[in-house]
């Protein structure tokens, strides 16, 4: 029997309630040693260099690498996330192959965006990697079961495997460390006025993992905007004698020549690796309390991230008079029409932050950590 939304998140707020408000922030790890992320992607150009980051960081133990169809169709992302971990020499790491498309809707790819290819027209070799025979959905649930506690999901795509992997497992949520992810937005779209890409492909599979109770922060629209790549940046990479950094500089290059072919007057946005780079370094960013959900019905603005905060509009009150706020506020939601049942827009009773939303990041220490990172000097 489906329940209503009413009722799902009532009863969510009833368990909140009952096993005390389950922290929304990254589970403390249970050691200092490298940290176990599973990182799902659709490379995807900023996903290409964020799992170049990612492979040369010693502060993360890569479980595997999922793909998902998203910037370009499964059929791309899924070699191109093998291609990067053979530049990286880290073919160690499992590569799995995810969804072909979101759960409820048809594809909208960003090839305007990423090019053709999914790199921004910059060529490499045929991988020689195969892929593991698991779907991502499953080899998720088994990582996540195999280390409870330990894993933090690192996504940079839409997010329909993680939606499916929780859809199959509803542990899962709480067996993960917490998840970091690229995506939405509390200033306004980027592929629609009010939708950023990775929600707005599947803005269903958005709402499931908001909805599920595992910590998450939400590395946005909000700060990723302000993380230009530069000619600088290139001239710094292609210096550096190493297969990561000629292969980032490859990319970049092209990245940066398709952004001036549109006219573009500044370099594309390192989205995906602001969200690695925060998992390495939390310091780069300052977050904020918010209940987010997911738009889906609407026909103009579904994949728009709603923030609710009793601090809304940065006005900021005392400790004690922001607790009282947070009390009495309700999440709201479109007022009812004639034809509605619902005696009231109020979507549920009681606020509820259910992810750090960053909206403050230092770009200079961001891009100072990428390039030594990509060129091998850090
Ligand atoms: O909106 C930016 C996000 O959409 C990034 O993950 C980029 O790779 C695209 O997938
Ligand atoms: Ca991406």
């Amino acid at each position: 029997m489906r329940i209503t939304r009413r009722q799902f998140v009532t009863s969510y707020t009833a368990a909140l309630a009952v096993t005390g408000l389950r922290k929304h922030r990254l589970r403390d790890s249970p050691s200092s040693s490298p940290s176990r992320v599973i990182i799902d992607t659709d490379p995807g150009v900023d996903d290409a260099l964020a799992l170049l980051l990612a492979m040369r960081s010693p502060e993360l133990k890569i479980e595997g690498v999922t793909a998902v169809a998203g910037n370009v169709p499964l059929e791309l992302t899924l070699p191109n996330a093998l291609r990067m971990i053979e530049i990286a020499g880290r073919t160690d790491i499992p590569v799995a192959p995810g969804a072909s498309g979101p759960l409820v809707r048809r594809l909208v790819t960003a090839t305007y965006a990423h090019g053709e290819n999914g790199l921004g027209g910059a060529v490499f070799p045929e991988p020689q990697t195969k892929p593991v025979a698991q779907p991502a959905a499953e080899f998720m649930r088994d990582r996540l079961r195999k280390y409870p506690g330990e894993v933090t999901l690192i996504t940079i795509g839409p997010l329909t495997n993680i939606a499916s992997a929780f859809n199959m497992d509803h542990e899962l949520p709480h067996l993960a460390r917490g998840l970091m992810m690229m995506g939405g937005s509390l200033s306004g779209g980027n592929i629609t006025p009010a939708a950023e890409f990775n929600v707005y492909v599947d803005p269903e599979a958005a709402r499931v993992v908001f909805q599920s109770g595992i910590p998450i922060t939400m590395v946005g629209l909000d700060v990723t905007r302000r993380t230009t790549l530069t000619e600088e940046h290139v001239r710094t990479l292609a210096a550096a004698e190493n297969p990561v950094s000629q292969a980032a500089a490859k990319i970049a290059r092209n990245a940066l020549q398709h952004a001036r072919e549109q006219g573009f007057l500044v370099g594309p946005n390192m989205h995906d690796s602001l969200a690695v780079a925060t998992f390495i370094d939390p310091s780069l960013v300052a977050c904020k309390d918010y209940y987010i959900d997911v738009e889906t019905a609407g026909e103009l603005t579904a994949g728009e991230t709603l923030g609710y905060s009793p601090n809304a509009g940065d006005l900021r009150r005392t400790p004690e008079k922001e607790k009282e706020a947070a009390s009495k506020l309700t999440i709201r939601g479109s007022a009812p029409t004639l034809a509605s049942t619902r005696t009231s827009p109020v979507i549920r009773d009681q606020y509820a932050p259910n992810a750090q939303v960053a909206f403050g990041v230092d770009s200079r220490r961001f891009f100072d950590l990428l390039i030594a990172r990509l060129s091998g000097h850090g």
